[in-house]
């Protein structure tokens, strides 16, 4: 394993060079194309390996005595949440940390959105604070795209509405990448409130991208129609889509934007459609439960499967952090 100081000259070193290339050639861009990163839909493979190779490194450093890199340094990140989390959230305050950066948090409740201040005017007023990357988790689909067009910072979705939940299906790829060895050709079944899954979406625009095949499963009530023309599979048998997968991802019942309805009880939810013992031996042998958390046990997956050898359910979270690392990295090099 390369040391600290080795893997920090590497990535100094690695920009380094870039930026002379790019000046040779009167370019301003690096390999990696995006100002934001609003979603995966549309982003190109060589995009998502560059972010998924960066990722490598920066899991060395996180894994390493000293997590501390000035690859961040003199830039803001500033964290901008309308809706909970645990994961997303602090991961990026972490990752923006751990490289030198200067980060803070803006929560809905606490600030003046609740006085009525509408998205533009917050997101102009914290552009105006000098930040360079601002992060939006809301609970409304294109929130993250009106952000970008009034500011100047590098804007990422941290979920928005049922749409997309793009860095959590890059940790999620990142994860099958450094587990399975590839992407191309795995077999991934995602399993549960497919409807409501900004993970879900994600997932799909990812994976398929990056050649595997998506089979999704769950209620007919919370499987959208819509889905069939994005080239994937969907079917309302756990046990059809999970036999010969080679990756198993449940999804949390979101009981939150959820009317209610449509599953009868949360025992029957379980028996029908959660992701039981019996369930993941259909599976390949070794194949991953995945999980993007929080998870309801018991009712979309078991705690016995949460909790089996085949479960990479808490490195996905360690995970989240190198690939944040990653990213901010990129971008931050993209925005001037
Ligand atoms: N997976 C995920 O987005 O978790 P949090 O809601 O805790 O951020």
């Amino acid at each position: 394993m390369w040391s600290h100081t080795t893997i920090s000259k590497k990535l100094y070193l690695w920009s380094e060079i870039r930026g002379l290339e790019e000046k040779s050639k009167g370019v301003v861009t690096l390999a990696f194309s995006q100002k934001h990163l609003l979603g995966l839909r549309g982003v190109s493979a060589d995009d998502i390996n560059e972010i998924l190779n960066t990722a490598d490194l920066m899991k060395v450093i996180l894994a390493s005595n000293n997590k501390k890199t000035p690859h961040l340094q003199g830039k803001t990140v500033l964290t901008v949440f309308y809706e909970n989390s645990t994961r997303t959230r602090l991961s990026f305050e972490l990752a923006s940390k751990y490289m030198g950066g200067v980060a803070a948090n803006m929560s809905a409740s606490g600030s003046s959105v609740a006085k009525g201040e509408s998205l533009v005017d917050t997101a102009r007023t914290l552009d105006r604070m000098a930040s360079d990357v601002l992060i939006l988790r809301h609970p409304m689909t294109g929130a993250p795209h009106l952000m970008a067009q009034h500011v100047k910072a590098s804007v990422i979705n941290a979920g928005d509405g049922t749409n997309e939940h793009p860095t959590q299906a890059l940790l999620d790829m990142f994860t099958m990448k450094e587990k399975l060895g590839r992407i191309a050709g795995l077999k991934v079944a995602i399993v549960g409130d497919v409807m409501h899954s900004r993970v879900a979406r994600s997932n799909l625009w990812g994976l398929t991208t990056m050649g595997a095949s998506v089979t999704f499963a769950g209620p007919p009530t919370l499987l959208p129609p819509e889905l069939a023309a994005a080239g994937c599979g969907v079917t309302e048998c756990v046990d059809d889509a999970v036999r010969g997968a080679d990756v198993v991802m449940g999804l949390r019942i979101q009981l939150e934007r959820q009317q209610k309805g449509l599953f009868p009880s949360v025992r029957e939810y379980h028996k029908l459609f959660g992701l039981t013992q019996e369930r993941i031996k259909l599976a390949k042998k070794d194949a991953l439960v995945m999980h993007p958390g929080p998870m309801n046990r018991g009712v979309e997956i078991s705690s016995f499967v949460a909790d089996a050898p085949e479960s990479v359910i808490d490195e996905q979270v360690t995970n989240g952090v190198a690939v944040r690392m990653a990213l901010l990295f990129l971008l931050t090099r993209n925005n001037g």
